[in-house]
């Protein structure tokens, strides 16, 4: 069993489709054993992405990234880090395997609906960013 961190974005909370994503979640064997819908701050956003501050598209990103709600989810189930980079499906869109998250429902490279972890390290350290351990009923 492995737990992975999760964020709908605002692209996905404000065309209501949050409930379609945690469908494909689900029908994927993944169980989201916590949710919060927060408004991210400039601070929180440019902390979390604090390894894309060099890419020629971080300010679009923060801006993007706090333009409305966010879903912050832990997602757990076997293998969870890897299955749900396959249920995502690829950063851009267009390279999205059908039924994929990103396929259905992400519109471009940034407005791409969904993020989630890509390793243990970063896993354990996002869900510590939003998330106290002991809340957490598995
Ligand atoms: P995510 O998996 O959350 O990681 C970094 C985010 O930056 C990514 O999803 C996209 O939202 C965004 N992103 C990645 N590559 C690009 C790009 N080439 N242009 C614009 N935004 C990008």
């Amino acid at each position: 069993m492995q737990r992975t961190f999760s964020i709908i974005k605002p692209d996905a909370t404000k065309r209501n489709i949050t409930g379609s994503i945690n469908k494909i979640i689900e029908e994927n064997n993944l169980r989201i054993v916590a949710q919060k819908r927060i408004q991210l701050t400039n601070e929180q956003a440019e902390n979390f992405y604090d390894i894309h501050k060099d890419k020629p598209f971080f300010k679009d990103l923060i801006e993007y990234m706090t333009s409305g709600p966010v879903v912050v989810q832990v997602i757990q189930g076997d293998n969870a880090i890897t299955k749900y980079r396959e249920v995502m499906g690829a950063t851009n869109p267009d390279n999205a395997k059908e039924g994929t998250i990103r396929k259905i429902h992400a519109l471009n490279v940034q407005e791409n609906s969904v993020h989630g972890s890509d390793s243990e390290v970063n896993a354990v350290k996002e869900i510590d960013f939003f998330f106290n351990l002991n809340e957490i009923v598995g």
